[in-house]
């Protein structure tokens, strides 16, 4: 099927800041979408870059690692012509003993005008958002929300089957401790998507079908009537003990093996936001499968997003309608 046509959204971007996929409007997802698809023509240009951020400063702030979040964002501030800044923890004055507080005001002093954050802890995007002028993007905290995963999980979706509404999408895995899934959750049901959570009862606690989603606790219960299937990394790095018996255990009820991918339908999307445990959550086979997995693709609309991202925040400083904007900042 094919995407839909580009139409206008008639709304505009009035957020300085963006913090998560939960305070925005299923308008304002697919306003980012949207923009997100034309920033991503950019990419595909010889020269790859538009003036939409010139004269503009970004600070990409990591306390916690990455790679596909960090690349992604210096590559999209790069294309959109602003001044880039990258500040990791070991290498701030946070080693010293600076608080997050006093390191975002030594920012603002230099006159940056967004700050991209990764932070071990929920909520520090949200807390440098209430203190700062500078906008504020959250690219991961704690297990709270990762927005910018979600819109390009969701922006892949929709490009490749051309609609989210009606779809149904399982996530499979380490729900407990992923950011990811939570910001997952909430747009692919703002959007109109079903989604079925599938783990362990330690990781997937029944407590999530509040938010409006079904939980099953084996993997063979949905692998036949799913179009998205999206496997989530043990977040062994947020676990203070052991959430199942063994690695062996895990793989023989949750992991995506290539016995299990057969019995997937033939156009269902194999998502996964990266860094993968290949032989775990995922068989390699089954991660490399160019018929069903759309992984790579992932961290290529990661771009496009993120240089939505940035250019809608940053639009707030001046009462413009976003698509009339949009227009000028990809010409
Ligand atoms: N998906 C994701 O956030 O990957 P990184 O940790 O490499 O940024």
């Amino acid at each position: 099927m094919k995407p839909d046509a580009p139409r206008p959204i008639p709304v505009t971007w009035r957020r300085k800041d963006l913090l998560g996929i939960q305070e925005l409007s299923a308008e304002e997802i697919t306003l980012l979408l949207d923009t997100a698809r034309q920033f991503k023509e950019v990419g595909a240009r010889d020269v790859k870059k538009v003036p939409a951020l010139r004269g503009r400063t970004l600070v990409n702030f990591f306390v916690e690692p990455s790679t596909r979040t960090r690349t992604s964002f210096e590559l999209a501030a790069m294309r959109l012509s602003a001044d880039v800044v990258n500040i990791s923890a070991s290498s701030s004055s946070l080693v010293k003993g600076e608080t997050l507080k006093d390191t975002a005001l030594v920012l603002q002093a230099n006159n940056v005008d967004i700050i991209v954050i990764r932070h071990g802890s929920a909520g520090a995007a949200q807390f440098l958002a209430e203190r700062l002028d500078s906008s504020i993007i959250n690219a991961g905290d704690g297990a709270h929300e990762h927005p910018t995963q979600a819109l390009l999980d969701l922006f892949t979706i929709r490009e490749k089957r051309g609609k989210i509404a009606g779809l149904h999408v399982a996530i499979v895995g380490d729900i407990l401790f992923s950011r990811v899934a939570r910001s997952n959750i909430w747009g692919l049901l703002k959007l109109g998507a079903r989604v079925t959570l599938v783990g362990p009862s330690t990781l997937v606690p029944r407590v999530f079908e509040r938010m409006g989603v079904r939980v099953v606790r084996r993997i063979d219960e949905i692998l036949e009537e799913v179009d998205v299937i999206n496997l989530l990394r043990i977040q062994h790095e947020r676990q203070r003990r052991a959430y199942f018996p063994g690695l062996g255990e895990y793989v023989s009820l949750f992991g995506l093996t290539k016995e299990r991918a057969h019995r997937l339908r033939s156009d269902c999307l194999i998502m996964h936001p990266g860094p993968i445990n290949r032989g775990v959550e995922i068989d390699s086979d089954v991660a490399d499968d160019p018929k069903h997995s759309v992984i790579l693709d992932q961290v290529t609309n990661g771009l496009a997003v993120r240089m939505a991202a940035l250019y809608l925040c940053d639009s707030h400083r001046g009462d413009h309608d976003a698509i009339q904007t949009n227009r000028r900042a990809t010409a």
